[in-house]
């Protein structure tokens, strides 16, 4: 990470998981241990039902609650989905975009990937944008391409005054959920070559500015090392955000790299 030019954010996802009384229970076990992180920005997406009452529980945690999807259109016929306006007019100020669960699961594309981070841009969110390779992609060798590619589709039509304000995740589709996490060479390559591609499309001072995160089972054992690489500027954190003293050891290794 590099703290002189962007953000480090370490962010949950919490997918699926957590009811509103075990979101409650969280927010008060963190209250109890968090503090002030120092060098980090603490983030948590969760599933829209519980954003309301989870941006008073963890109010005084220094922790901003964000939502895990969005729509591209600002209202209408489209049932079942909720718009950035609406985050944004409750006090939302992240949203995933592009999770490769919606790219495989819910018809995701890089087309409606670029309309989902223009239009949360355009009302004031901050979205986490999410790209990254199959296993068959990375064994084929088009690791690159794939990033390349995603990347250059998610910031298609994006003015360079927004770019800052766009949070691109690094999770290779291997890594979710399996345990197999990147080695901190494979992450760190993703992030850099994440950041090239910015550089080429926008510039060296844009692109240093942008925050990286990786995201792909990171826990408590390799969050340090993986946070250590100059590209990694925080992480998107499945599995080992759901328990507070596992999410607080990656709050705790963030603020240690700077160290
Ligand atoms: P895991 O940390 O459970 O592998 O999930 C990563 C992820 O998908 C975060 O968005």
């Amino acid at each position: 990470m590099n703290r002189r030019y962007r953000k480090t954010i370490i962010a949950g996802n919490w997918k699926m998981n957590h009811t509103l009384s075990e979101t409650k229970a969280f927010a008060e076990a963190l209250r109890a241990v968090i503090g002030r992180p120092k060098w980090c920005d603490v983030v948590l997406c969760m599933p829209y039902v519980n954003l309301v009452p989870a941006m008073r529980q963890f109010k005084d945690c220094s922790v901003s609650v964000g939502a895990e999807n969005c729509h591209y259109a600002s209202n209408g016929a489209y049932t079942g989905e909720v718009s950035a306006e609406m985050l944004k007019d409750i006090g939302v100020k992240y949203v995933i975009i592009g999770h490769s669960e919606r790219r495989q699961h819910y018809n995701e594309t890089d087309f409606t990937v670029n309309k989902k981070v223009k239009h949360a841009l355009e009302v004031g969110l901050s979205p986490i944008a999410c790209v990254g390779e199959s296993l068959e992609q990375r064994e084929m060798g088009l690791t690159m391409e794939v990033i390349h590619y995603q990347v250059k589709a998610l910031f298609a039509g994006l003015p360079e005054e927004k770019v800052r304000h766009v949070i691109v995740a690094y999770e290779p589709i291997w890594a979710i959920g399996t345990g197999r996490t990147a080695t901190a060479e494979q992450a760190g390559e993703g992030c850099r070559e994440i950041r090239a591609v910015i550089r080429q499309l926008y510039g060296a001072r844009i692109a240093r500015s942008v925050t990286i995160q990786y995201g792909g089972s990171m826990n408590t054992e390799n969050a340090y090392e993986l946070l250590a690489q100059p590209d990694v500027d925080g992480g998107l954190i499945g599995g080992a955000s759901l328990q507070v003293p596992d999410f607080m050891a990656i709050i705790k290794a963030a603020n240690q790299t700077t160290e």
